[in-house]
């Protein structure tokens, strides 16, 4: 009976003091302080295994090594990726150290080996919780995403020559961002997603 009233008492202080942790604001969820121990441990197994589960069954269209979806995937990249993550020949933007974990830089390959090129999509389709990474399915067609993870699989071996004439051909500028009149539905579908300020 002693051993069941300490259990007891043990079950019932467990949640009080994840409550009085939550609620006395100690918790500093500052972004530019690293994740550390447990909770770091905690996000990087559920993003894996999340990733493999909802990444089943998902396969690329045919045609992904086309010099066109190539091409198209590297304006888009520079447009939405280069920034956070670098690109043959460009740094990051010194912003990006300010997130925490901080973005891995895409031109050295370690994320193409550790992923399929489904995970890939799947984490450019709806981004990431707990991190900075933007989903971007709300404002691009799958076949842009697609492209996008063409040019993810031959980024570590693309001269930044080859990478900058395709945007030159293009007339993408340094700064050029996604613009309204090609994506005709994007206001509505933001504002349809957003949810008023609380705080
Ligand atoms: C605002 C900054 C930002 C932008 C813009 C951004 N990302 Fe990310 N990305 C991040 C951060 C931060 C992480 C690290 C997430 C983590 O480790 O949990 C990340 C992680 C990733 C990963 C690796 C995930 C993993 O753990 O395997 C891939 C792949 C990726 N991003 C691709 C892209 C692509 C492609 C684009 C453009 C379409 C893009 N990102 C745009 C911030 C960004």
């Amino acid at each position: 009976m002693k051993g069941f009233t300490s259990l007891l008492i043990l079950l019932l202080l467990i949640p009080a003091g994840a409550g009085t942790f939550i609620w006395s604001g100690i918790y500093d969820v500052s972004a530019n302080i690293p994740r550390y121990g447990i909770s770091d441990w905690l996000i990087a197994t559920l993003k894996k295994n999340s990733i493999a589960f909802h990444a089943r069954g998902i396969a690329p269209p045919a045609g992904l090594t086309d010099p066109e979806s190539i091409r198209n995937g590297i304006v888009d990249f520079s447009n939405s990726c280069s920034r956070c993550h670098g690109a043959p020949g460009e740094t990051r933007q010194a912003f990006s150290t300010g997130l925490h974990p901080t973005p891995p830089i895409l031109v050295s390959g370690r994320v193409q080996k550790e992923r399929t090129e489904a995970q890939l999509y799947l984490i450019v389709k709806n981004g990431l919780k707990f991190s900075g990474m933007p989903a971007f399915g709300n404002i691009h067609e799958d076949l842009n995403i697609w492209n996008i993870i063409a040019v993810l699989k031959i980024l570590p071996k693309l001269s930044s020559g080859d990478y900058q004439s395709i945007l030159e051909e293009d007339g993408t500028d340094e700064g050029d961002t996604l613009r309204d009149e090609e994506f005709p539905g994007i206001p509505d579908a933001i504002d349809s997603r957003m949810k008023p300020n609380t705080i």
